[in-house]
């Protein structure tokens, strides 16, 4: 037992880790610190650099995600940042996501990711980690992962791309693409004029230019608190994006030494105010799930703030950022108006300001130390709460037989707003490649007051909950001039799309007495946005007779048959084995159950 204990542990390869918390993974504390620092040193590290802060930065660069394209110059200015401040930067990889490269979906990995960031910054001996991220499911990814592993966490985003141009007028991603395509499917415009269009859509690397996704959560981000106000808005192209990093660096140096962790920042105030940001930008609807899993992963709140609570937070809160989809411009011109800076100050009279920020101060202590002038053009892009682009409720849950756990609408980025109070007949796909096959059949029995309806898009019921909510208008109907009708699904759509559209329905189909699951072609539906509610016009003894039918088929094997979609999943291998066991419902944010704070 002649174990030596005078080895420098002052000299500690990040306090914050392994040593301290006695995870000696080499059987003696003083001898695990003796080995990670022999290898640590194969890379040229001094004793000197070692002893100081250390904060990972964790890359999620990737030759599939044009989102991070600037990750090489964003991680050389948080190192910048660090090393001024007398820290070590020292860089890691986790996967990364781009929405247009992750089959079958983005979603379906985002859990995936959570999983990687977690786990890498708990296994390394990070003092505080920036974690780089943007494209839409990266972000939620890592500050799920952040929680749960509760070090110092300092969200490092890629920020939008900007506009491009096409015969003189600005378009971007990904409304732009909706739209341009929508007109292509309709003979508007012809194959040449697409190409075209198909050039300028994304015309720099960062995320896309409109209040989609990934816009959503970086102002998200920033209304939690967790990043600089610049953060969330700052092109991705731009010096001020780098001067953002470098603050980043800077930082995580404070947060580090002063242990400040995101469970301790975060609080029923901080999602209270994000659920106000959302409202007032007219967010993403994929941020609602996101925002479901990341209170959920945190210990203190997970039982206690519900989506029914974004939907009350709606009603008292106007839509203010005149953005695509639900209003006309981009993120360059919400970063020119002042982002963030100047939407915090509107809204201040709705905020908790007591809630906590990255910087150890209060938000109402971070906007009064914050420069700020209102504009005529900001006023402009970023209405003032007199004079709102909507007065209410931009995003809104509604229940009924049909969705007993909820389901979302985007009721500000409604193109036909009569049909936000609508009873009609209901056209049902029963899942994508049904819809695929049926949808531009000139025989279908549709009209413009139809309810069209997908099943099979859930998150367990697809896998990964694809972005398919948004049911083209069948092409006869289109080709008449019809642009928008009332679709319902247990999907999502994409942040960047519109029209008039219920979504997440919950419990989704997949699920054997789901509810949802058992509506057919020709039954009645009514929606009421105002009264929130969805219902299916059957009636209660129809309604259970059908469920009850359904779940049978699906939970029994009969002899001779093959096993239902529900049987395979229960021992098929793999990650998704894993997803489709595990996935909880989009209500509680499509989490892993084992990963909330709950847990199974
Ligand atoms: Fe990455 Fe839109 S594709 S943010
Ligand atoms: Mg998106």
């Amino acid at each position: 037992d002649a174990i030596r204990n005078d080895y420098d542990l002052s000299q500690s390869l990040a306090t914050g880790s392994g040593l301290r918390q006695g995870l000696t993974s080499y059987g003696h504390a003083h001898f695990s610190l003796f080995l990670r620092k022999v290898f640590i040193k194969a890379l040229g590290y001094s004793e000197d650099a070692l002893s100081r802060p250390i904060i990972g930065i964790i890359d999620t660069n990737s030759g599939f995600n044009p989102c991070h394209g600037n990750a090489p110059q964003l991680i050389e200015a948080a190192k910048r940042g660090v090393h001024l401040s007398g820290g070590i930067a020292i860089v890691f990889p986790t996967i990364s996501i781009h929405e247009g490269f992750s089959h079958p979906t983005s979603m379906f990995l985002r859990n995936l990711m959570s999983m990687d960031t977690e786990e890498m910054i708990k296994a390394q001996p990070v003092d505080a980690c920036i974690m780089i991220g943007g494209c839409d499911k990266t972000v939620p990814a890592q500050i799920m992962g952040g929680i749960s592993a509760n070090k110092p966490i300092l969200p490092l985003l890629t920020g939008p791309m900007m506009p491009g141009s096409h015969r003189g007028k600005r378009i971007g991603a990904c409304t732009d693409c909706r739209n341009n395509w929508a007109s292509y499917r309709a003979d508007k415009i012809d194959m040449e004029e697409i190409m075209g269009i198909n050039e300028e859509l994304a015309p720099t690397i960062g995320t896309c230019g409109v209040m989609g996704t990934a816009s959503t959560m970086a102002c998200i981000t920033a209304a939690l608190g967790l990043i600089p106000l610049q953060g969330a808005s700052a092109p991705a192209v731009s010096a001020a994006r780098l001067r953002v990093a470098e603050q980043t660096g800077t930082h995580a140096v404070v947060a580090a030494k002063a242990k400040r962790t995101p469970q301790s920042i975060l609080s029923a105030d901080s999602f209270y105010n994000a659920a106000v940001v959302l409202q007032a930008i007219g967010g993403s609807t994929n941020a609602m799930v996101h925002l479901m899993a990341i209170i959920n992963r945190h210990p203190d709140l997970n039982s206690n703030f519900k989506l029914e609570r974004l939907d009350l937070i709606g009603r008292t809160t106007p839509l203010l950022v005149d953005l695509k989809p639900s209003g006309d411009n981009y993120m360059t011109d919400f970063h020119n108006a002042g982002g963030m800076i100047c939407l915090l100050n509107r809204l201040r009279p709705l905020l908790h300001l007591n809630a906590l920020t990255y910087t150890g101060k209060t938000l109402g202590e971070l906007l009064d130390c914050t420069p700020f002038r209102d504009f005529e053009y900001a006023r402009t892009i970023i209405r003032p709460l007199s004079d709102p682009l909507c007065p209410s409720s931009s995003l809104a849950v509604v229940y009924g037989n049909m969705a007993p756990n909820g389901a979302v609408i985007k009721a500000s980025a409604s193109k036909d707003k009569r049909l936000l109070q609508h009873r009609g007949k209901a056209v049902v796909f029963e899942n994508s490649q049904d819809l695929a096959l049926r949808l531009d059949d000139p025989n279908l029995d549709v009209t413009a007051d139809s309810i069209l309806v997908i099943k099979g898009i859930g998150p367990i019921g697809n896998p990964g909950m694809p972005e398919a909510g948004m049911i083209p208008i069948p092409r006869k109907l289109a080709a008449q001039g019809v642009t928008d009708m009332l679709r319902v699904s247990d999907g999502r759509m994409s942040g960047t799309a519109g029209g008039t559209i219920l979504l997440h329905v919950s419990p989704e189909s997949g699920i054997p007495d789901s509810p949802f699951g058992v509506v057919q072609t020709g039954d009645e539906i009514e929606f009421c946005l105002d009264e929130r509610n969805l219902e299916l016009l059957i009636n209660v003894e129809e309604l259970q007779e059908r469920i009850a039918r359904r779940k049978d088929a699906l939970t029994n094997a009969k002899d001779g048959e093959q096993q239902s979609q529900w049987l395979q999943r229960q021992t098929r291998r793999g990650y998704r084995g894993l997803y489709e066991r595990t996935v909880n419902q989009s209500h509680q944010g499509a989490d892993f159950d084992f990963l909330t704070a709950a847990g199974a």
